[in-house]
């Protein structure tokens, strides 16, 4: 194995770079909730605020050479002329020391030549929409230093679709200028046809240094026929103060520092916005005065930075654990909860891979909030609140929303989207214990997509759901695939209408299941005996229709014709129809057959995949089964990570702890990274990908679609919930492990409904599963129940001592 370019230092939660070159940029998100950035470890990135495709701030050229540009970029420019960078780009300067490093939203690289050290911290002030580049320079030389830094980055057109399709006309409303009185450049962008022109953002950016010149041209400032990485006006030591109305424009800055030996010296520069540019010129530029002013006083800067800090702190608190395994640990603690909340904010919308056009998936979204909901309640039930209201009145969800982009959603009916709500509003009152939020009056969406049709309780909304399954059930009585289910390249086996989904029957029963629970909570008993008829007519064709002797179908097609049967060429066995059996506790005699059956025809060493083999691709007539997917990708007989999360939970439900965390390890980032390399694997060894290529693939191995997958939030549910076993039910909090059998125990330190839980959870026994005894505070508790923490238990304690011991 080669050297790696990364190490992890768990007690900072950082990972460090020592090399820069990698094949893919692994990015770190920086954002406030409103003005957001990603920064790769090279220094490229992008900024936008509120939304990447209305309001893109800085532009990056996704899939375009040089990758991974332009970004966040300084230059030094010694008195001997010699240019260097602190990150990586833009230079690219060798230099005698380099690191980069990221974090929970910050971001640093140093690097240091001759005896000068810069180190670049970049972060996203909380209480400003700026993104604060805190630049220390450090003289260990023995003499004074005199050198130019600039500070540069590249402005974009805002509307992302229509920069890249009408830019040529577009770029003659965009003005960059340098304004005297905030000793910034601002920039307007100024197209009559933005959307929401009334809020249009003046950008700013500025400095706390004394500014010698700058530029608002980027074609000026980087020359002809260059690039960014050797600008002619930063080789001449000068820039050419040039004002732009129309054209290309950029922020580019300069200060003149000179050091004496040993001494160090901060300077800030700060990327931000104001809103209204357009609407009242002058209140954003005092917005923006009134920002720089603030920033720049001394220690405004640390003081933004800090509360970054606690509320990242705060934020992974709620749940942390000691583990026998630092792989585990690491992500558990630290970089799954991250990617958690990034996919939380962004969907499946941005990243180096994702060009930030897709808006809101509506069952991304659903699921993305799993996470949320035992971190961040309220969060997670803004967000189901929102989704209710895309939701239409037959019970159908639309599946794909621009919420800050005012566009129409697109609505091509899934048989699965409004499900994924059911579960949201589970983890929600099972976390809380209030389920007043389920009377939240919220309109249903029109027809017309745009405006809001009759109101009704979020309850009522759940229940609509339920009535649109129930309306297109097939001929077997299992819910129509219609357009696609979970699977987006299902829906050609159900083209014509009557293809069949087990995998929606499996998540009716398993929603009907939580919706039982809570109208048994709500006092409705209709409700949970109507429920029950419904869960057995699912059994009852599930146990009729889905066997096919050693695993679950995937379901019928058109012709009801199996999907997925021991007889097919392609795609003959699928892994969802097994976990999904488990998950929603069906059939459970063939339960245990299908997992071992999953185990032994789709578990490649790194990942299960989806279903196998995969079809042949183009110009095989099947590719079109898969329209088109290429053999061992992402749905066709790819490792697809979301669905080895249940495959996870399914185990850790069966209580095989071996098998769970051996599914658990082997598709973590840095496993797979041990095994194949940074060179194939491609992406961050700390967030998880979409999709791995699966072995029909010769680029098995490769991770596809990195940081914004539901991955995310699955892997940390499965991980926290099911594997360490530690999960909130509606009756309280069930503490149910599935762990390797050479483990003695773990801890985990767990805030809920109010109390502050130290669990330590021992094995003498080296089982795998099964609770022998609990005690609170040294109080043996009453296992009757399940082994279940009520509130009653806890007894309105703010903290309490869990002592869990597993056993036969
Ligand atoms: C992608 C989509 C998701 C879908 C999955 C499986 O991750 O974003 O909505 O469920 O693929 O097709």
């Amino acid at each position: 194995m080669n050297h790696l370019p990364y190490r992890f230092h768990d007690a900072q939660r950082e990972i460090r770079f020592d090399r820069f070159d990698l094949p893919a940029p692994w990015i770190n998100y920086l954002s406030n909730g409103r003005m957001h950035a990603f920064v790769s470890q090279a220094g490229g990135g992008m900024s936008w605020w509120l939304s990447p495709m209305m309001f893109r701030l800085t532009r990056y050229r996704f899939y375009n050479l040089p990758i991974d540009s332009p970004g966040f970029y300084v230059y030094l420019r010694m008195a001997d002329g010699t240019v260097w960078s602190p990150a990586f780009r833009p230079s690219e300067t060798p230099v005698d020391f380099r690191e980069a490093s990221h974090a929970p939203g910050y971001s640093k690289f140093t690097a240091k030549k001759d005896g000068l050290t810069a180190a670049l911290k970049l972060f996203m002030a909380q209480d400003y929409d700026t993104l604060v580049w805190d630049l220390k320079l450090t003289n260990e030389s023995g003499e004074e230093i005199v050198c130019d830094v600039f500070a540069y980055v590249e402005l974009s057109q805002f509307l992302a679709r229509e920069e890249n399709v009408l830019g040529y006309y577009l770029k003659w409303n965009t003005r960059a200028v340098f304004d005297e009185d905030l000793q910034a450049v601002t920039y307007a962008y100024t197209a009559w046809m933005h959307p929401r022109k009334d809020e249009s953002p003046l950008v700013y950016f500025g400095s706390d240094a004394k500014i010698e010149s700058f530029c608002c041209n980027r074609d000026l400032f980087c020359g002809n026929y260059r690039d960014e990485r050797n600008p002619v006006e930063v080789q001449n030591g000068r820039l050419s103060n040039t004002n732009l109305q129309g054209g290309e424009p950029c922020g580019a800055l300069h200060t003149h520092v000179s050091l004496q030996a040993g001494k160090e010296k901060r300077l800030h520069f700060f990327l931000g916005v104001t809103k209204g540019a357009l609407s009242d010129y002058d209140k954003a530029a005092a917005g923006a005065k009134d920002t720089l002013t603030a920033l720049r006083e001394d220690g405004a800067a640390d003081q933004q930075f800090a509360k970054l800090q606690s509320w990242w702190r705060e934020h992974l608190a709620v749940y942390q654990c000691e583990l026998p395994d630092a792989d585990a640990n690491r992500m558990l603690n630290t970089w799954n909860p991250l990617q958690s909340v990034q996919t939380a904010r962004y969907s499946r919308s941005i990243s180096s891979d994702a060009s930030g056009v897709r808006g809101i998936g509506f069952r991304d979204t659903a699921q993305d909030m799993l996470a949320q909901a035992y971190r961040k309640p309220e969060w997670a039930t803004e967000m189901l609140w929102y989704l209710a209201s895309q939701q239409l009145e037959d019970g159908h969800a639309i599946h794909t929303a621009w919420p800050e982009e005012k566009r129409p959603p697109q609505d091509i009916t899934r048989s699965d989207d409004h499900i994924w709500m059911v579960y949201l509003a589970y983890a929600i009152a099972a976390e809380t214990g209030d389920l007043s939020f389920l009377d939240k009056e919220i309109p249903f969406l029109g027809t017309d997509l745009m405006t809001p049709a009759s109101t009704a309780t979020l309850w009522e909304h759940l229940l609509r759901g339920v009535d649109f399954t129930e309306q297109h059930l097939g001929e077997h009585n299992l819910p129509l695939i219609l357009f696609s289910d979970w699977n987006d390249h299902l829906g050609p086996f159900g083209r014509k209408g009557k293809g069949e989904s087990v995998m929606v029957s499996q998540q009716h029963v398993y929603a009907l299941r939580q919706l039982s629970e809570l109208a048994e909570r709500r006092g409705d008993s209709n409700a949970v005996e109507a429920f029950s008829k419904l869960i057995e007519k699912q059994e009852t064709a599930l146990e009729q229709y889905a066997w096919d002797g050693e695993w679950f179908l995937r379901g019928l097609d058109d012709e009801a014709q199996p999907i997925g049967t021991h007889t097919q060429a392609h795609a003959r066995i699928w892994l969802n129809a097994q976990s999904w059996m488990v998950i929603a506790d069906a059939c459970k005699a063939h339960q245990i057959e299908a997992m071992d059956s999953a185990a032994r025809e789709l578990d490649t060493g790194m990942g299960l995949l989806l279903n196998t083999p995969g079809y042949p691709g183009w110009p095989s007539k099947e590719a079109a089964m898969v329209n088109g997917l290429p053999a061992g990708y992402s749905e066709n007989g790819g490792v697809f990570c979301q669905a080895n999360c249940w495959a996870i939970m399914a185990e850790a439900l069966l209580g095989r702890g071996d098998r769970a965390w051996n599914y658990y390890k082997q598709i973590m980032p840095n496993e797979v990274i041990q095994k194949v390399g940074v060179e194939r694997y491609h992406a961050e060894a700390y967030a998880y990908c979409s999709t791995m290529l699966g072995k029909d693939n010769e680029k098995f191995g490769w991770g596809c679609v990195s940081q914004v997958t539901g991955t995310a939030a699955w892997m940390d549910v499965a991980a926290t919930q099911y594997l360490l076993g530690i999960r909130p039910t509606l009756r309280g909090l069930l503490i149910d492990p599935s762990i390797p059998s050479d483990w003695e125990g773990f801890t985990v330190e767990r805030s809920y409904r109010g109390c502050r839980l130290t669990i330590r959870v021992e094995n003498p026994e080296h089982v795998q599963h099964g609770i022998k005894e609990i005690r609170v505070d040294g109080k043996k508790v009453s296992l009757e129940n399940g082994p279940l923490l009520m509130e009653s238990i806890l007894n309105g304690r703010s903290n309490a001592r869990i002592q869990v011991i597993l056993g036969s």
